[in-house]
């Protein structure tokens, strides 16, 4: 489980590729992170965490490492990347560096010499078959591709430039951690370990995530890298069930931090169809994935709260209203960050930055374009296929951070790698940090009345009406002091009793309340007392 430094943390996600760019190449890049620091602790941010920016030809956005040890070019130098984290350090913040370790781009130097024969020394650093089973990738198709000179298959669960390392063999695994122990002696605050539920996987009895090895191979990395050191480290693991999310971030082993998990938000999928076929979400779903971590974490471990990231549509346009912005999303993130856990925000998340409508061939995500292919192979109209991607496409969230109203909301001079969401002219940072009733100050005040009311790390959660369908709400509660939130998660006013709040500090709210018998649009509140011993 977490130290009470990360228990206090707000993590902030940036995403290099599309954050700042400081030489106009149209590509964000390290030097541009540099540029906005006092931007993120003026926010209220402890902790920043870097999409990749190691060497990469780039097929996954970085998340294809073809050196562990270099910075892309693309993105700076590493002296660049060492500037960065002392200044980051300087201005009193972290930084964690994000860790591919399931796979490699298949341009690192392992899989060319694994490639070149079946006895290669590297060879088994990676999955070999010479006759592949019927697992298919995330990103469309069978997850083994053939390669020529050998004739045998290997694995790849992402794209056929993404193959994955074999972690039963014990010299990988002692390259790993020395890499993993030379990026921290740089002065790294941790890591995000990308999709590390995979790596304990039995490819060939078809068991993947929290695989038979999963326990041994963190607990090996843990002994030979992160014990000792006052370190972030957050999991990505999909696949894991929450009770094993919870064990593996239990406070007497510490063998991570926390994790990602992500059933709060496959909630608008229709079960066991993958990513790209919806349904609404029913908020009775939410409560009920909210209300089990926080019931399974309070006893054991310690969770991570987030809306949106790099691969998930931008929570604002996915659960709330576009036209009524500014209330959906800080209604959205008061009801999740007065939860317990560590809160994080994705970039843009602060200034209710929106998806946008790419056009066809505007999409520039390996997965939304393979996706494209084969629905289209399979028979299923474009019109469908588009409303699929504008629903879901990772590329909804990696549009350039809008900054200002000038050219390319201000991300760059040059041409952007990837389309400007154009709403920046009334969507950006200089016009949120003026507007004291917008989305980034609400969400700094937020952030702020987190870290002043220990309630929010350690009380205890009770869900508040249920039943309903239209309201979140719920208490927070330790012996000394009392929280409660509730939100109206629609776009209607609703009947609802506030007066029995009469006795409670109004500590937050998105509007103004007009009546104690209702609730407008997408109103957040939250009510706060210290408790009164004896005079209940
Ligand atoms: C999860 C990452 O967040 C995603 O962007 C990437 O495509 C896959 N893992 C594969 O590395």
């Amino acid at each position: 489980m977490a130290n009470d430094w990360i228990k206090e943390s707000v993590v902030y996600q940036i995403y290099p590729l599309s954050f700042n760019d400081s030489n106009d190449d149209g590509i964000g890049d390290i030097n541009g992170i540099k540029e906005k620091l006092p931007y993120l602790k003026n926010l209220g941010i402890d902790v920043i965490w870097l999409s990749p920016v190691y060497q990469s030809p780039m097929d996954d956005n970085g998340y294809d490492i073809s050196n562990y040890y270099e910075i892309n070019p693309m993105f700076g130098t590493k002296e660049d990347l060492i500037d960065l984290i002392k200044e980051t350090h300087n201005q009193g913040m972290k930084l964690i560096m994000d860790l591919v370790l399931n796979h490699t781009s298949d341009e690192h130097v392992w899989f060319k010499e694994a490639k070149k024969s079946k006895d290669n020394p590297y060879r088994d650093y990676y999955i070999w078959s010479d006759t592949p089973n019927d697992i298919t990738s995330v990103f469309s198709g069978s997850a083994w591709t053939k390669d020529i000179l050998t004739g045998q298959y290997y694995f790849h669960l992402f794209s056929k430039k993404q193959p994955d390392l074999n972690w039963q063999n014990s010299a990988l695994r002692h390259e790993i951690y020395q890499m993993i122990n030379d990026w921290l002696d740089l002065g790294i605050d941790g890591f995000r370990l990308d999709v590390i539920d995979l790596i304990g996987k039995d490819v060939f009895n078809k068991k993947l995530s929290d695989g038979p090895y999963l326990e041994t191979f963190l607990k090996e990395m843990h002994e030979a890298c992160f014990k000792g050191r006052d370190i972030l480290t957050v999991g990505e693991m999909p696949g894991l069930s929450l009770e094993r999310a919870a064990y593996l971030t239990k406070e007497e082993d510490h063998l991570l931090s926390m994790v990602f998990q992500f059933d709060h938000i496959s909630l608008d999928e229709q079960p066991g169809k993958g990513k790209w076929e919806l349904k609404p979400l029913d908020l009775l779903d939410l409560k009920r994935v909210f209300k089990r971590q926080q019931e399974v974490y309070e006893k054991q471990g310690w969770g991570s709260l987030f809306w949106s990231n790099h691969d998930q549509p931008r929570a604002v346009s996915r659960y709330g209203s576009v036209n009524q912005r500014v209330l959906s999303s800080t209604m959205l993130h008061t009801l999740l960050f007065f939860q317990r856990g560590t809160p994080y925000i994705y970039q843009g998340e602060e200034l209710g930055m929106t998806g946008y409508r790419f056009k066809l061939e505007e999409f520039k995500d390996i997965e939304s374009i393979n996706y494209y292919k084969e629905a289209l192979a399979l028979g299923i109209n474009e019109a469908d296929i588009l409303k699929s991607l504008h629903q879901k496409s990772r590329d909804n969230s990696r549009t350039p951070m809008q900054w200002d109203d000038t050219k390319n909301a201000g991300f760059s001079n040059g041409t952007p790698w990837i389309k400007v969401n154009p709403n920046y002219k009334e969507i950006n940072a200089a016009n949120e940090q003026q507007d004291k009733n917008g989305v980034y100050h609400y969400i700094k005040k937020l952030l702020q009345l987190r870290k002043e009311k220990n309630v929010v790390k350690e009380g205890h959660f009770t869900p508040l009406d249920e039943t309903s369908s239209q309201i979140f709400s719920y208490q927070r509660k330790t012996s000394n002091e009392t929280l409660v939130v509730i939100c109206n998660f629609t776009n209607e006013a609703l009947t609802y009793d506030l007066s029995t709040y009469q006795s409670y500090e109004l500590l937050l709210t998105n509007q103004p309340i007009t009546n104690d018998h209702c609730l407008s649009p997408y109103q957040a509140i939250v009510y706060y007392k210290e408790n009164n011993h004896g005079n209940h």
